[in-house]
C-alpha cells in the first residue's frame, strides 16, 4: 500500500478457481501467513467472493481485520470515517461489515432500505458500552444549549441524542466547526482530552456519582454556569488503547533509539505526547508508508501492524501485542462466509432512533 487509493481498494479480482485464489493470496501474503493457512483460507475466500456477486453485496473491512481477510474479500478497507462514507455511497443490496457492531449500525443508519450484516453477533466495543442515551440526556440537562459531539464508537440511541458525530479522523475539524463556548464530547475521555489539547480548549471530565437520583457531577463549580469549560468529556475508555503507557514508549525507545512511535488518539494524552505521530488508523498507516524510519511501533490493535507488513515487506514493525481488541478479533473469514450464506447477523435500528441518529452522522459526513 503506497497511497490512499490503494488503501481504499484492496481488490482480489474475480478468480475462476480455489487454486487461482490461493495463488493470488500466496503472491501477496506468504511472508505474513503460513502456506497451510493460505490454502485453507483460499477455499473460504473463493466461496465468499462467489456469494458476494450472487447476493449483490459489498464488503467493508476495518483496518483491524486479520491480514488474510483484510487483503482479500473487502471491496473497501479503511478507518471508521472512510467506511462510513463508503456505506453512504453504495448501491449494493447487502452490506457486510467486517468490523464491530457500532460500525455496522452506522451503515444501517445511512441505509435503512438495505440489508446490513455483521459477521459476529456480539462484536461490541468498550467505548460504545460506556454511555447510554439516558446519560446523554442528563449531561444535556446539566449543560443546556451545549452541542453534543458524539464519537462514532457509540450505539444508535446515543447518536440520536447528539448534534453531530465524529471519528478519530475528523474530531478536531468537527469541534472547530462548532460556534459554542462549551461542547459536550462523548464518550472517550482520552480522545476528548487529545482534541481539547489540539484545539486549545479547556477540558473537564465529570466524575459521575451513580445513584438512584439523576447523575450528579463533581465539576469544581463549572456545571453551575460559572467558568464553563471548553470541552466536557465522559469517562469512557477503549480497553485496548488505555493500556499503553509512557513507560512502554520509554522501554522501546531505549532498545530501539531510532524507532518511530505511532499512536491512536484513543491513547492517553501522555502517550500521544510521547509519540512521534498520532492519528486515525488510516492516518497511522499513511504515516508509516511515507516515513523512512528503520522501525515502527504502532500503539493500536496489533493486526494493523501485520496488515502494514503484508503490503510493505520493507517496513520493520515492532510488536506490542499484549493487548488485542476482543471484539474486532471475533470477525473471521468463516463467520463472514456464514453471514453471506445465512443472512446473519442482520442489524436493525428502530426507525424513530435511526432518523435522529442519521442527522448527526450525515452532518459529520458533510463536514469532510
Ligand atoms: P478509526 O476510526 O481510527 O479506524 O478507529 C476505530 C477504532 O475503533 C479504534 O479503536
Ligand atoms: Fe472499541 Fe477499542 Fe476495540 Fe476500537 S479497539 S473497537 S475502540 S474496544
Amino acid at each position: 500500500m503506497t497511497s490512499p487509493t490503494t488503501l481504499s481498494t484492496t481488490t482480489l479480482p474475480p478468480t475462476s478457481s480455489v487454486h487461482e485464489t490461493y495463488t493470488w493470496l500466496q503472491a501477496r501474503l506468504s511472508h505474513v501467513a503460513p502456506d497451510v493457512e493460505l490454502q485453507i483460507k483460499a477455499e473460504i475466500v473463493y466461496e465468499i467472493q462467489r456469494l458476494k456477486v450472487e447476493k449483490n453485496a459489498v464488503i467493508l473491512g476495518h483496518n483491524y481485520m486479520e491480514p488474510v481477510l483484510f487483503h482479500s474479500i473487502p471491496d473497501f478497507v479503511g478507518d471508521s470515517l472512510f467506511l462510513s462514507r463508503k456505506a453512504a455511497e453504495t448501491d449494493k443490496d447487502v452490506i457486510v461489515f467486517c468490523g464491530v457492531e457500532f460500525m455496522a449500525e452506522t451503515a444501517k443508519i445511512l441505509n435503512p432500505e438495505k440489508t446490513v450484516l455483521v459477521p459476529a453477533a456480539k462484536a461490541g466495543c468498550s467505548l460504545a458500552a460506556s454511555i447510554t442515551a439516558e446519560d446523554v440526556r442528563q449531561l444535556k440537562a446539566q449543560f443546556p444549549g451545549a452541542p453534543v459531539v458524539t464519537y462514532v464508537n457509540t450505539y444508535a440511541d446515543v447518536k440520536a441524542e447528539s448534534d453531530i458525530c465524529c471519528t478519530s479522523g475528523n474530531a478536531v475539524e468537527v469541534v472547530n466547526s462548532l460556534d459554542a463556548e462549551t461542547i459536550l464530547f462523548i464518550p472517550d475521555e482520552y480522545l476528548a482530552r487529545n482534541v481539547a489539547r489540539e484545539t486549545g480548549k479547556k477540558i473537564i471530565v465529570p466524575q459521575p456519582k451513580r445513584t438512584t437520583a439523576p447523575l450528579s457531577f463533581d465539576l469544581n463549580g463549572s456545571a453551575n454556569g460559572h467558568d464553563q469549560p471548553g470541552v466536557v468529556g465522559w469517562h469512557g475508555r477503549c480497553e485496548v488503547h488505555e493500556k499503553f503507557t509512557v513507560d512502554d514508549i520509554r522501554t522501546v525507545r531505549a532498545q530501539f533509539p531510532d524507532v518511530a512511535i505511532v499512536s491512536h488518539p484513543e491513547c492517553s494524552p501522555e502517550v500521544v505526547a510521547a509519540s512521534d505521530f498520532s492519528g486515525s488508523t488510516t492516518a497511522m498507516i499513511r504515516f508509516v508508508e511515507k516515513s523512512t524510519a528503520p522501525h515502527y511501533l504502532l500503539l493500536t490493535e496489533c493486526s494493523m501492524g501485520d496488515n502494514i507488513t503484508a503490503s510493505n515487506p520493507d517496513k520493520e514493525m515492532l510488536r506490542l501485542c499484549n493487548v488485542r481488541c476482543p471484539h474486532m478479533n471475533q470477525i473471521t473469514l468463516e463467520d463472514t462466509l456464514a453471514a453471506l450464506r445465512f443472512n446473519q447477523y442482520e442489524v436493525e435500528v428502530p426507525e424513530e432512533i435511526r432518523v435522529r441518529a442519521a442527522r448527526s452522522v450525515q452532518r459529520m459526513i458533510e463536514i469532510g
